[in-house]
């Protein structure tokens, strides 16, 4: 059983909620809460409290990556949970098109004094069928072109920290992201290639595909042959969630704020 509820997401889905530019979801397995990622505020919190979700009693809070837009709201959590991310995850960016901050709004150090963090490079096993990816081999020649950050030397930062969830379900993997800044092909790759299981039965996501370009296209011909459905959510921009619907018509479904998925 894998229950994923979107407490935060760029759309918004049950207009009884809000939402922001961010990615907060809430994961439910038989034996594990997930918190993966907090958006960028306490709406997470504020959404999650109407839809009767308690964030605060998952067994574990996932990092996709360090970005503001994903760690913003580890500041309203009241602590004491395990964090699992990647050791870059704090690492200091800028907003290439800003200039200003663009990273955890948390030093190392708080966040250690307020969570039992655990960082790792290495995949990681959080119950009995989650594996949290650690550091993304990139393997394909179509993605990484771009980087939205860059670091205090005004170089590109590339965005090591980028990592993703693989969840064993009954019938196959499901291959959850944030902003797969790694790449979403490159995610599912790794996730086949740790597990060693090929099916994957759903990608579920930010896929950091902001137009219909190049790399758009090439996501979604590898997304035909190699998953049943994909779940698109937060850095994939209106005209790429088109293009998937049109080329997997009754395999692509557009997430927002409050809605529910579910695989046995
Ligand atoms: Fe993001
Ligand atoms: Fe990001």
């Amino acid at each position: 059983m894998l229950k994923v509820t979107v407490l935060n997401d760029n759309r918004l889905y049950n207009s009884s909620l809000s939402c922001e530019h961010g990615l907060s979801l809430y994961i439910e397995t038989e034996d594990q809460k997930i918190l993966f990622d907090t958006g960028d505020s306490d709406l997470f919190l504020r959404n999650a409290e109407k839809i009767g979700i308690r964030p605060e009693e998952a067994d574990c809070i996932v990092l996709s990556h360090g970005d503001y837009d994903h760690t913003g709201g580890l500041r309203y959590l009241p602590g004491g949970q395990k964090l699992m991310a990647h050791p870059m995850a704090t690492a200091f960016r800028i907003s290439r098109k800003r200039g200003t901050p663009a990273g955890m709004p948390m030093s190392e150090e708080d966040l250690k004094a307020k969570y039992r963090v655990c960082f790792s490079r290495e995949p990681q096993k959080l119950g009995e069928h989650i594996l949290f990816l650690g550091e993304i081999e990139r393997v394909t020649d179509f993605e990484g072109k771009s980087f939205p950050m860059i670091d205090e030397q005004k170089r590109t930062y590339p965005c090591p920290d980028d990592s993703g969830l693989a969840i064993r379900t009954g019938e196959g993997l499901v291959v959850i992201s944030g902003c797969a800044h790694s790449g979403i092909c490159n995610t599912v790759e790794y996730a086949k290639k740790l597990t060693g299981q090929s099916h994957v039965r759903a990608v579920l996501g930010g896929f950091h595909l902001l137009k219909m370009d190049e790399t758009a296209q090439k996501t979604i011909d590898y997304m035909k042959e190699n998953t049943d459905t994909v779940c698109l959510a937060h850095c994939t921009e209106d005209e790429v969630c088109e293009a998937f619907a049109a080329q997997m018509p009754g395999r692509t479904r557009v997430l927002g704020a409050g809605i529910v998925c579910e695989w046995e």
